[in-house]
């Protein structure tokens, strides 16, 4: 029988690296409940009605790269591939309208794309994301961007470029469209056969097409500053404006349009150059009209969504800048133990497993052999696992009554009295020289 592995374009979170996924968890629930944002969890698979009225009927998302099915009783059914529309779903069903506004959402979780997978790209991947619902101030456009950058930053990740753009809204927008298709016309045999099809659905997204002839192409078309409406002209400055009080630098990019249809005004994406042909870290932006299109009343809302597999690439590779080539060779992967205890023969090993525990539940991390090593072995293990102090308890230390504690930092050793043990090596006591 062939070797079964996981499905293409998922992968296994290892133990040795879902520390780094922990740590980026960690940061983003402390950064959004800094800015008074609670955890919503929403179901991972809705009706796929959802993501047709949400993220629009002619996405790519929509039209291509939904896993949907039907589940037993006929219903079509679609794994999540994003957060937004279940987020306002949720507000409409659960009328959060009579919460307080704006309604502050994070959420953290698994998405799925049947899409080509390749480096930074999944069919399974996960999001950290920030909905707030409920207002169109401009301050909380700048908000959530700076709750985004503010986990990269606590991350100690650097290099990033946050990129602003506004496309307008069903007022001002329509315009736009029909100057990009006039400006475009004359060259339109010469755009890729995607963008062939986008002129005639959705022309904006012609500005984002990766193909090097359609940037071209496009580099000279209108932008999007000269057909917007008032309302959006003022709240584009007043974004700007909150996103300079906070000393956030920008690069206002015309190309970014972003590929959900649920977008007005704001839209943003913060980009890492070490990431490749998949750049985007995270984007985001407002969508005002999107409870209107689920059937709800008008609704402003703003947000963002960032991958965490893209996040955990940049932070690994600076973390084996740090370490230097090869240095990570030798140390055991996973999380380790600071506390090992070495024993030797079956009594020993009793007390030694009745210590392990003991340390646990005083919150310290502790361990023992599993493989019937050597004392050598166990103290080369210790030495793997990180562990910062190791007991060594053999018969002869049972009979006096007290185990050797190493240092493992400083190979100075000192005798403890069991009585004493589980005090000293938890750091509550002093050890005897
Ligand atoms: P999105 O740009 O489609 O936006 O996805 C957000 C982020 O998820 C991307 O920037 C990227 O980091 C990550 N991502 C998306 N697809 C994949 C994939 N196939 N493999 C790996 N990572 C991926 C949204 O989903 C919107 N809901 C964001 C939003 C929230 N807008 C307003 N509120």
């Amino acid at each position: 029988m062939a070797e079964l592995r996981a499905p293409r374009g998922t992968a296994d979170v290892l133990p040795d690296e879902s520390d780094l996924w922990l740590r980026v968890e960690e940061t983003v629930r402390r950064v959004c409940r800094s800015a008074g944002y609670g955890e919503i969890r929403t179901p991972i698979f809705e009706h796929t009605e959802l993501f047709e009225r949400g993220v629009g009927a002619v996405t790519d998302i929509v039209e291509k790269e939904m896993y949907t099915f039907q589940d037993k009783a006929g219903r079509s059914i679609t794994l999540r591939p994003e957060g937004t529309a279940p987020c306002m779903r949720a507000y409409l069903e659960h009328n959060l309208k009579g919460w307080p506004q704006p309604v502050k959402m994070y959420y953290i979780g698994p998405m799925f794309r049947y899409e080509r997978p390749q480096s930074g790209r999944f069919r399974q991947h996960t999001q950290f994301g920030v909905e707030a619902v409920g207002s169109p101030d401009p301050a909380l456009d700048a908000e959530v961007v700076s709750i985004l950058v503010g986990v990269y930053r606590n991350l100690g990740l650097a290099g990033f470029v946050i990129h602003l753009n506004t496309i307008g809204c069903p007022r001002c927008r329509p315009r736009y469209k029909e100057a990009l298709v006039q400006a475009l016309a004359g060259r339109v045999e010469e755009l890729c056969p995607d963008c062939r099809r986008r002129l005639e659905r959705n022309p904006l997204r012609v500005l984002d097409c990766k193909n090097e002839v359609c940037r071209e192409i496009s580099r000279d078309v209108p932008t999007v500053f000269e057909f917007l409406c008032d309302e959006c002209r003022d709240h584009f400055e007043g974004v700007t404006t909150y996103l300079r009080a906070l000393e956030l630098e920008y690069e206002v990019d015309p190309r970014i349009v972003r590929g959900l249809d649920y977008y007005t005004k704001t839209v943003f994406e913060v980009v890492h150059a070490e990431l490749g042909a998949q750049d985007v870290l995270g984007g985001g932006g407002r969508y005002d009209g999107l409870a209107e299109d689920l059937g709800g009343d008008h609704t402003p809302g703003v947000g963002f969504a960032a991958g965490i597999e893209r996040a955990v690439m940049v932070l690994k590779t600076a973390r084996a800048a740090s370490a230097g080539v090869g240095a990570s060779a030798a140390a055991a992967p996973g999380p380790g133990v600071s506390v090992f205890v070495a024993t030797m023969g079956a009594p020993a090993r009793l007390e030694g497993f009745r210590l392990v525990q003991a340390l646990r539940e005083r919150g310290v991390s502790a361990d023992l052999d599993h493989m019937d090593r050597s004392l050598k072995a166990q103290m080369k293990h210790a030495n793997r696992v990180g562990a910062a102090k190791v007991v060594i308890l053999g018969e002869e230390e049972l009979r006096a009554g007290a185990a050797t504690v190493k240092d493992m930092s400083t190979s100075e050793q000192s005798q403890v009295t069991l009585d004493r043990l589980e005090d000293v090596v938890s750091g509550g006591g002093h050890t005897e020289k």
